[in-house]
């Protein structure tokens, strides 16, 4: 049961405000006593479809709903079953978007109960969360080199240009494969750009003044060579964050000089594709066009085309995606929607439709291990978390201590398309 409640504010790896939420739950039974906490992630590349992020008001409202509307609704529930105050937080603020406590505030509230849940019972949240059959550890997928919003539109017009290790041996050499990438990645840069003095942005992407297709030149060529050094094949892929460049009518590559109509733009992604071997296209159209989606995902039913801003993770929209057939893999953000509760339901219904799943980190995220547990729990073939910054390693040193945990009985996820 929980016995407190306190909500902070904390910061995010970009150094803006975010909601920390702590609770303590005391085992009626024994008298135990045991303290949680979480953090709300923050986006930068918001889908207009999200949840609201802090009630009108900003940061001191939602302080101020957790204490009101919050605090005295969930203090003296139980925990031990997953979700189990996500229903109320729908009871707390009945609409959808949590406008009135915001989905900072939710998200936090339910990833702390989700861990106090977990800490009662004393089992690891990944086990808490997916049962007994959560043992299946995802391939990570890091951006390498990073553009558009995140690198403040100063490098490449695509937001980001990503690797995942496609059949990895275990966890940790898919997360040293990556490492490796990135740190080569620069190597090459340096030929391209002089200028560059190795900045990075918010993932820990690094942003030179390069084309998208140079991107993916130096990516595919080092991708190959530590492949076949670490003896794993790499995967290349792009998160084009479309809405972002979507200006109504067309996309705007502002500093590659270049605008694309809606077909236009499926010719370009297509054309990406087939040259790179991309096995990985997010956001490849603007967040409402799931007709070209369909269209893509049509021509490449062997790639992932990934909805994010699309779905908002979403398990209604996924749904007009699944119906439209407009892609094969759902990015899942549970802050996007504000409870773990209706992420489970968003995986659910991608599952139905026969998409993969994506758990992902925000471009402002947190210290917090939370992420790899939701990964595992929901079962997710690629956790999208980034490769370098402690905010990002958090997470993917916590998936090697999972995996030691699992120990003979895991096994990691492997992509065949
Ligand atoms: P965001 O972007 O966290 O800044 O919204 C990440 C993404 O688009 O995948
Ligand atoms: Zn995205």
């Amino acid at each position: 049961q929980i016995s407190d409640v306190w909500i902070r504010k904390v910061f995010t790896g970009r150094g803006d405000v975010t909601v920390e939420v702590e609770l303590t739950v005391e085992n009626p039974a024994t008298g135990e006593v045991l303290t949680t906490r979480a953090a709300a992630p923050a986006g930068a590349s918001r889908g207009l479809h999200e949840v609201a992020y802090f009630p009108e008001g900003g940061i001191d409202a939602a302080l101020a709903a957790f204490e009101k509307l919050v605090a005295p609704e969930i203090v003296g529930l139980d925990v031990t079953e997953p979700y189990s105050v996500d229903g109320k937080l729908e009871e707390i603020d009945d609409t959808y978007r949590f406008e009135k406590i915001g989905g900072a505030v939710a998200i936090a509230t339910s990833f702390a109960t989700a861990e106090a849940g977990a800490a009662s019972l004393g089992i690891p949240l990944f086990a808490f969360i997916g049962g007994a059959y959560a043992r299946r550890l995802p391939l990570p997928l890091g951006n390498v080199i990073g553009g558009g919003k995140h690198s403040r539109g100063l490098g490449p017009d695509i937001q980001e240009f990503l690797v995942v290790p496609l059949s990895p041996p275990d966890i940790y050499t898919a997360v040293y494969a990556n490492a490796e990438v990135h740190k080569r990645v620069l190597k090459q840069i340096l030929k391209v750009d002089t200028s560059f003095t190795g900045g990075k942005n918010d993932e820990g992407a690094w942003t030179p003044r390069i084309s998208s297709t140079t991107a993916l030149k130096i990516l595919k060529e080092v991708a190959r060579d530590v492949g076949s050094e670490v003896g794993v094949e790499i995967g290349l892929g792009v998160d084009m964050a479309a809405s972002s460049l979507w200006s109504g009518e067309k996309y705007i590559y502002k500093n590659e000089g270049v605008e694309r109509s809606p077909h236009e733009q499926l010719q370009f992604v297509s054309r990406l594709i087939e040259e790179f071997d991309l096995i990985y296209v997010e956001d490849p159209f603007h967040e409402e066009d799931f007709q070209s989606f369909a269209e893509l995902t049509e021509k490449f039913r062997d790639r992932l085309i990934v909805g994010d801003d699309l779905f908002v993770t979403n398990p209604e929209r996924i749904r007009e995606g699944g119906r439209a057939r407009a892609a094969t893999g759902v990015i899942i953000k549970p802050d996007q929607i504000g409870t773990l509760l209706r992420a489970h339901q968003a995986v659910q219904t991608a599952r139905h439709f026969g998409m993969r799943i994506i758990v992902s980190h925000r471009s402002g995220d947190t210290e917090y291990r939370t992420l790899s547990h939701i990964a595992v729990g929901f079962g997710a073939e690629i956790i999208k978390t980034g490769i370098m910054g402690g905010e990002r390693t958090a997470k993917l040193n916590e998936l090697i201590r999972i995996g030691e945990y699992l120990g003979k009985w895991g096994a990691i996820s492997r992509l065949h398309l």
